[in-house]
């Protein structure tokens, strides 16, 4: 039995008040462990709301935004001097295939190899559409399956080595960074990837004018049909994963290619629209990096009307992401996701031609499996999007 300390001067009140008050001091108790468990409640949710609504914001800034070289400065572009309302200029239209997060698995090397068939059919029956080359945007292998042995960088590197068009891979997390060995596993996938557009004829690779980085060959850039093409390396990893210092001349790495690329090619040439080419999803952690390519577009007129396009894989899910664009009143900007490549058909990314300075536009014709951007300069076909029974590749070779 537990006796009630708090009322000790009588029995009888004793009696008294444990037949009238302790039912009440219970409910009072319960009142408030409610009130105090309503209260908490309320204020998780603030702090979960708050964060998921103005974490970015707060870092935004807090955050400390290093100066990089060369400054942003669209003063001497070409878009400005030469390229005005009468412009005369003429582009051809091109695409691209996009795909990323893959093979996983045995059955999605099997995938795989269906798709690249596929592209060798489809490049060859629909020439109109003039596919010039394809990007993979990185995790070609799942570290817990293959512990990351040379075999697995062999296995896909001759996967894609089959496909039709030159190909170009940016480093994900799992291509080294989740490795047992960051540096020899990330010498394996420059051994395999770094400059794996050259297993293709001569012809194709030099018409895209590729250049790569000297002291981060994994970086590259070419302009084509007034397009400019960044390939980045940029992954998701959790603070405590990493001495900060290479983290830091990582992202710094990153910066000074868009920034040296963006004003080299602003300046030299027509430029119409630009694609970022990356593994890691949009993150707290990485958002510096696109803040810094922000101050290279926003607030300069002729520059901020042309869509940035980045694309990505690591979510393994489709999505279009305008939180950015929404943030930094910058429109044209969009972060996109590819869906996981043993689930899906590999997107097609489209530019549409410029004749005589006048973009034969895209119609807007958005459905899920289609999304025109830029005014029509860029359509993304998902072809036939997600498949029904991705696992069922039993037959698809045969
Ligand atoms: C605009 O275009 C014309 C030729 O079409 C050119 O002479 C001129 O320099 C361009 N730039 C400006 C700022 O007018
Ligand atoms: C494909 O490229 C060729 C040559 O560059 C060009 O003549 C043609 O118009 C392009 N096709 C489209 C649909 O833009
Ligand atoms: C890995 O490479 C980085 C530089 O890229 C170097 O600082 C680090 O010491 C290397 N780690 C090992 C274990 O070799
Ligand atoms: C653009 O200019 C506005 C107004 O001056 C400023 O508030 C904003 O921070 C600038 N944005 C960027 C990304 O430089």
């Amino acid at each position: 039995m537990v006796t009630p300390v708090i009322l000790s001067s009588s029995s009888k009140s004793q009696n008294h008040s444990k037949k009238t008050l302790t039912p009440f001091a219970f409910r009072c108790r319960q009142q408030h462990q409610l009130l105090a468990v309503i209260f908490s409640l309320c204020v998780i949710f603030l702090i979960f709301y708050h964060a998921s609504n103005h974490v970015d914001m707060v870092l935004l800034q807090k955050e400390v935004h290093e100066k990089i070289y060369p400054l942003p400065d669209g003063s001497q572009d070409y878009n400005l001097l030469y390229s005005n309302s009468t412009k005369t200029s003429s582009f051809a239209g091109f695409s691209f295939y996009l795909m990323g997060d893959t093979p996983y698995r045995d059955w999605q090397e099997t995938r795989l190899e269906w798709q690249v068939k596929q592209m060798k059919q489809y490049t060859k029956t629909h020439p109109e559409r003039n596919l010039t080359f394809t990007v993979h945007v990185g995790d070609i292998q799942k570290v817990s399956l293959t512990h990351c042995a040379e075999s697995a960088y062999q296995t896909t590197a001759n996967l894609l080595r089959q496909g039709p068009l030159p190909t170009l891979v940016v480093p994900g997390d799992n291509d080294y960074y989740d490795c047992p060995d960051r540096n020899a596993t990330f010498q394996l996938f420059m051994k395999y990837f770094g400059s794996f557009e050259k297993q293709w004829h001569k012809k194709d690779v030099e018409g895209l004018g590729l250049i790569r980085s000297e002291s981060h060959p994994e970086l590259f850039v070419f302009v084509k049909e007034g397009i400019l093409l960044i390939g980045l390396h940029l992954i998701n990893a959790p603070e405590s994963h990493e001495d900060i210092r290479l983290w830091n001349a990582r992202m710094i790495a990153n910066k000074e290619w868009v920034a040296k690329n963006v004003q080299h090619y602003f300046r030299t040439q027509e430029i119409r629209g630009v694609i970022l080419l990356g593994h890691a999803l949009r993150s707290p952690r990485t958002r510096p990096f696109f803040l810094t390519v922000a101050d290279y577009f926003v607030n300069i007129t002729h520059r901020q009307d042309l869509p940035v396009v980045y694309l990505h894989g690591d979510g393994h899910n489709w999505d279009v992401d305008t939180k950015l664009s929404h943030q930094l009143h910058w429109k044209h900007f969009r972060d996109i996701q590819v869906d996981q490549g043993g689930l899906a058909d590999p997107v097609i990314v489209e530019f549409a031609p410029q004749i005589k300075g006048k973009i034969k536009a895209f119609k807007d014709e958005s459905s899920d499996l289609q999304l025109v951007l830029g005014k029509g300069l860029i359509r993304l076909d998902r072809q036939n999007g997600l498949y029904k029974h991705p696992k069922n590749v039993k037959n698809l070779l045969k």
